[in-house]
């Protein structure tokens, strides 16, 4: 069995990160999301991992190498316009092959493993299983339509009225019919293939089409508050440890991993929070659900419920709380009168101010 991880698309909803970076190389506690992903498929068994890219190939590529630190082996596919999920398959057919697969999309996250979905596909193997979740407001996602046995009848991807509160979470797997299907379906009102249409023709031709329910957390991290709220919960689980340097004015609470190389002076921290290697606190407050990547600089400020990446500072402004602060962001005081803000803002950048 092989799998496929879609990390190409556009990110159109984390702008303006994705401007410079994958959303999918985005880090919950400092490690990106990808990450979380190929490390389950690792355990599952699956090795042979194909990675569907897009106009941020390099940056995957250089994040994730040759798969060999994953214990993986891992072939780039390129996808030359994000033209959905369904293209994504299209596109790696030759790599494929007649090989059973699972499709991981990459910038989903999921708490628990694959491991059981791919026993279960294995010991009955239907044409497609689809990894279902409850959410509140479906309208996001694929939703699917079950009958008395578990069976799925129909699927419809991001409908206006949904059938049900089932949502498709990032997960599938397949026989190689799906190619068939793939190749039957026509661009859907958003102008892209989509995977569930491709589910539906299988459901159509009479194809074995079953669904397993995870109760456990899962997330697609496409928006800020998704990333911060992931973040969050993977933060509960830190495993504490003091690696850098806490200088005896800090005081250190909870959850928290100060990472070798990172310094923390006159401040507290009160976790869960991780603070990566290189970066320096000082006379600062960092608050739970905190992650701080390296070589970041944070003095006379408090953080709270935020993702701050690479190399950014946050010099003497106050609070900050439910941010994602980009790689080498400046954020910082804007010294003498007049009080004013002084802004120097990237394409597609939010900035909400209390006065
Ligand atoms: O997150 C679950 C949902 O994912 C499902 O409920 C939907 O049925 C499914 O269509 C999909 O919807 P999204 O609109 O959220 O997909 P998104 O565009 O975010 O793409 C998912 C991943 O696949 C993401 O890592 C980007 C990548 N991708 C996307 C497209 C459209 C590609 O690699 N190539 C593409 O052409």
């Amino acid at each position: 069995m092989k799998a496929l991880v879609l990390a190409g698309g556009k990110g159109s909803r984390l702008l303006p990160i994705t401007h410079t970076a994958p959303k999918q190389l985005v880090p919950v506690a400092n490690k990106p999301v990808l990450f979380y992903g190929i490390e389950s498929l690792v355990a599952a068994g699956i090795t042979d991992i194909g990675i569907i890219v897009g106009y941020t190939a390099d940056e995957i590529r250089e994040a994730v190498g040759d798969g060999s630190t994953f214990g993986a082996d891992v072939t780039y596919i390129q996808q030359g316009k994000p033209l959905g999920l369904a293209h994504a398959v299209l596109v790696a057919r030759d790599y494929l092959g007649d090989d059973d697969f699972v499709m991981y999309l990459g910038d989903n996250f999921i708490v628990g493993g694959i491991e059981k979905l791919v026993e279960g596909f294995r010991e009955e193997r239907p044409d497609a299983d689809l990894m279902l979740t409850r959410v509140e407001d479906p309208r996001a996602f694929g939703v699917a339509e079950l009958d008395d046995d578990g069976r799925v009848v129909r699927i419809e991807e991001k409908p206006a009225h949904p059938v049900s509160d089932l949502a498709v979470a990032g997960v599938f797997l397949f026989t190689p019919v799906v190619h068939e299907a793939v190749r039957a379906i026509e661009p859907s009102a958003r102008g892209e293939l989509e995977i569930t249409d491709a589910v539906q023709w299988l459901i159509e031709q009479g194809r074995k089409v079953r669904s397993t329910l995870i109760t456990g957390y899962w997330k697609d991290t496409g928006n800020v508050s998704d990333m911060l709220e992931v973040n969050r919960s993977v933060l509960e689980g830190l495993e504490p440890c003091i690696d850098g340097k806490v200088d005896a004015d800090s005081e250190i609470i909870g959850r928290v991993r100060v990472e070798r190389g990172a310094s923390v002076s006159g401040s507290r921290i009160v976790g869960p929070v991780v603070i990566g290697a290189g970066t320096s606190v000082t006379n600062s407050y960092v608050g739970p659900s905190t992650s701080v990547a390296e070589n970041c600089v944070i003095s006379g400020s408090e953080v709270e419920f935020s993702i701050i990446l690479e190399g950014a500072s946050i010099e003497g402004v106050g609070r900050i709380e439910a941010s994602l602060i980009g790689r080498q962001s400046q954020v910082t005081h804007a010294g003498r009168t007049p009080r004013a803000h002084r802004f120097v803002v990237g394409d597609h950048s939010k900035v909400q101010i209390t006065p």
